[in-house]
This record gives C-alpha cells, structure tokens and sequence, in this order.
C-alpha cells in the first residue's frame, strides 16, 4: 500500500517567541483537495501556526513539508510563488484605491521578476484574466472600480480571498475570513467559501466553530499551542475536551 505524499506536512513544529511557546509540537497531513480547519481559543497558537506555514516565521523545532519538498527555511515569497496562498486576520488592503488597482498591485507584488517597473495600474493580459475570474468567483464583478471604503466589511473581505485566488494557488490558507462579519455577512462568506473549487487545498482558521465545521472534512483543535484534538467534524463536536476549552473561551 502507498499512500501520495500530503500536499502540507506540517511535522512536530514548535515556536517560540522568546519564553512564549505559541505552537508547541504540532503536526498536520493535509491531502491535496482536502478540507481543514484550525480552530481554538484567542491566543492558541493558530495564527503563528499559519506563519510558520507561510515562511513568515521559522520553526523554532520540526519541519514544514509543501508540494513534497522540505520548505522550514524558504522565504514567503517562494512559497507564494510555488503556489501558497493566504488571507490575513487583519486586513491589507489599501482603502484609498479601487479594488482593481488593490488586486493589479498584488498581483505584481508576487510575480517573480527581476526588474519591477513598479506601475501598478498597468494591468497585462494574464493578470487582467485572473482579476476577472477571481472577481467572479467571489461574486464582486460590479465592485471592479469601486474604490475599497465604499464597500461592505463582507465586500472587503471577498475581496482579500479574490486576491489571494488570483494568484491561483494549491493550497489556501484563511485566516479568519468572518472574522468583524454581521451574521447575514457569515452565512455569505461561508457560502462563497463553500464554492470555491473542489480541487483548492485548503486550510481555514475561523473563530466561529458551527461555521468551521460545516465547512470542512478535518479539524485541527489548538489550545494554548498544543493539538488538543483532530478529527472529523462529528468527532469534534461530540468531544468533550473540545467543549470545556469552547466553553471557558
Ligand atoms: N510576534 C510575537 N511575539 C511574541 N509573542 C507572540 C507573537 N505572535 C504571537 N505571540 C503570542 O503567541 C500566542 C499565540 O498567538 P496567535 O498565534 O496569534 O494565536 P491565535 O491566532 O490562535 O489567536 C499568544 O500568546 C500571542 O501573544
Ligand atoms: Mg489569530
């Protein structure tokens, strides 16, 4: 029997921050078109978790396995480009620009090139189709030239996913994307999570553990940096351990 090597092995990774432990010991297989969400109380370690994932921050101890290679020590930037994509719990996007120009912005940010002419509202052919099609998929097509504090808080964070899809990852990191959301904006964002393409690995923090679940195969649950559980939604929600840490919070 051979089973295909994870598409993300996150492999017993600890960090610390000077005497802070945020991620003690963590590991995580996650199968190329899978599901998953990390979830937890404030202060867990899921965030960091997403660091170290991303290259933001080094492993203090363990390994971070993506697209089959060992990535603990590569810079965000290549790890972007071989096809990671991510969303921020806090947001990044420029308020004073349109959301055309946000996303002709990022998009140059992350193309590998030597030289950048630095002129973002030049859009070329390749980067207007992602725009288009990321724009789509997140339902804000009649938003393209709408200048980002216009826009509903639900529009704003539609928009941190459709850049980070414009980039056409394998796998997508969320960060909270309800996260300041009303209720009606939840049950939207869940929607527009829940149809993005089946073969887009990804890996969703979310605070809001009904929400999490019913979005996910896998769940990963952290409390205080250490995994208290994995398991499939159903074992998660009937887990005891899950509950008191939920209930405390
Ligand atoms: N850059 C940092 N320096 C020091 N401590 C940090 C840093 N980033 C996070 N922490 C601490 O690590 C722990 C986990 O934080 P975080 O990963 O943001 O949790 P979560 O996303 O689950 O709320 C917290 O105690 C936080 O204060
Ligand atoms: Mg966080």
């Amino acid at each position: 029997m051979t089973s295909a090597l994870p598409i993300l092995h996150v492999d017993d990774v600890t960090v610390r921050f000077g005497g802070v432990t945020a991620v003690d010991g963590v590991t995580l297989r996650v199968e190329r078109g899978s599901r998953w969400a990390v979830i937890g109380p404030n202060g867990a370690g899921k965030t960091t978790l997403f660091k170290a994932i991303s290259g933001e921050v080094r492993p203090t101890i363990g390994r971070v396995h993506l697209f089959g290679a060992d990535t603990s020590r590569a810079h965000p930037n290549r790890k972007a480009q071989r096809g990671l994509g991510r969303t921020y719990q806090v947001s990044e996007l420029f308020q004073a620009l349109t959301v055309e120009e946000n996303m002709a912005i990022a998009a140059q940010a992350r193309t590998p090139s030597r030289f950048h002419s630095w002129r973002p509202l030049r859009i070329r052919g390749w980067i207007d189709e992602r725009i288009t099609s990321a724009l789509d998929q997140l339902q804000i097509s009649d938003e393209r030239f709408t200048v980002v504090s216009e826009m509903s808080h639900g529009q704003q964070r539609s928009l941190e996913i459709a850049i980070a899809l414009a980039t056409k990852p394998e796998v997508l990191l969320l960060d909270e994307p309800a996260a300041g959301l009303s209720a009606a904006e939840r049950r939207i964002m869940k929607d527009l999570v829940e149809s993005l393409p089946r073969d887009l690995t990804i890996v969703l923090i979310e605070h809001d553990m009904e929400i999490a679940l019913e979005l996910v195969d896998r769940v990963l649950v952290l409390d205080n940096g250490k995994m208290i559980a994995e398991g499939n939604p159903d074992e998660i929600r009937s887990n005891q351990h899950v509950q008191d840490v939920y209930l405390k919070s």
